[in-house]
């Protein structure tokens, strides 16, 4: 296995990073995950554009556009450039004496590796979820390697069998542990609105475009708990998930076999359509 570091293609076992890196201490770091389908990245600017600017959020001084060049690089040493896969990429603010505050003048660790990965056609996942208060900080908004919240919330959905956990805000659901939530009422499409309690998901993003595509009314509004039960269909979106079906949350059952919501359905397939 290969790993991209600091400009260096490297044997995993053999790449090291420094006990003082702020990634390691402090969770001081920016992440993305994309995937490669056919032969492409599957919105590769998307997600460049979304790890710039959570590093200009955060202050990390790094110039995203190097990248496009050393990802094919990376893929060819992995025998994986015609293979599906994922990406993933860590920007980290760098190595630097323990001090909450910035350091400044560092180079940012920058590091990358691709994993095969197979995504099926349709997601056949038929998620049942769990649901509990959003205990993680207000900046959601930011791609940061701190994933205790996010490895917290679903290590607790898996512990009950449930594939994600839904987080709420004064009742309100936001996001999941690492996906956005939909739901779907009449033929509307609500999602919660992009601000600082969500991460801005690209499938989201493809989503809410296929729902203008399909005319699906679409309403950037968050769905609170008491209203689940009267939600026609409800779904998940993210690049290793893409669209999954929501079976059932929580005590509110939306099918007991394995039925897709039309609306999920045809975005579905929508999706599929766009990675051919
Ligand atoms: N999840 N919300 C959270 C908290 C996430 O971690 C993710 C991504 C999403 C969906 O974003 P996108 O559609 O850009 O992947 C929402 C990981 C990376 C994943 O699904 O693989």
């Amino acid at each position: 296995k290969k790993v991209w570091l600091n400009g260096e293609i490297l044997d995993a076992g053999s790449a090291r990073i420094s006990v003082f890196d702020r990634g390691f201490l402090f969770g001081d770091g920016i992440y993305e995950v994309m995937a490669r389908i056919g032969g492409r990245f599957f919105y590769e600017k998307a997600h460049l554009k979304r790890l710039d600017t959570c590093l200009q959020k955060i202050k990390i001084d790094f110039d995203t556009r190097i990248l496009t060049k050393e990802i094919p690089k990376l893929l060819q040493a992995s025998d994986l450039f015609e293979n599906d896969c994922l990406l993933y990429i860590q920007v980290s603010r760098g190595v630097a004496p323990r001090k909450h505050a910035f350091p400044h003048d560092i180079p940012p660790t920058v590091m990358m590796y691709v994993t095969p990965k197979i995504l099926p056609d349709i997601n056949s996942v038929n998620a049942s979820v769990s649901i509990m208060n959003d205990f993680r900080w207000s900046r959601c908004d930011i791609k940061t390697t701190s994933l205790l919240g996010n490895v917290m919330a679903n290590e607790s959905a898996v512990q009950q069998g449930c594939y994600e956990m839904l987080f709420l805000r004064d009742d309100i659901v936001t996001e999941a542990s690492h996906c956005n939530v939909f739901f779907v009422k009449d033929g509307t499409v609500y999602t919660h609105p992009a601000n600082e309690l969500i991460l801005d998901g690209i499938t989201r993003q493809v989503v809410l475009e296929l729902c203008s595509q399909l005319n699906f009314e679409v309403r950037e509004e968050g769905i609170s708990k008491q209203r689940i039960p009267q939600m026609d269909e409800a779904f998940l979106t993210g690049t290793s998930t893409q669209i999954a079906s929501i079976k059932q949350i929580d005590q509110h059952i939306y099918y007991t076999g394995d039925e897709i919501g039309e609306v999920t359905k045809a975005l579905q397939h929508a999706f599929l359509a766009l990675k051919n």
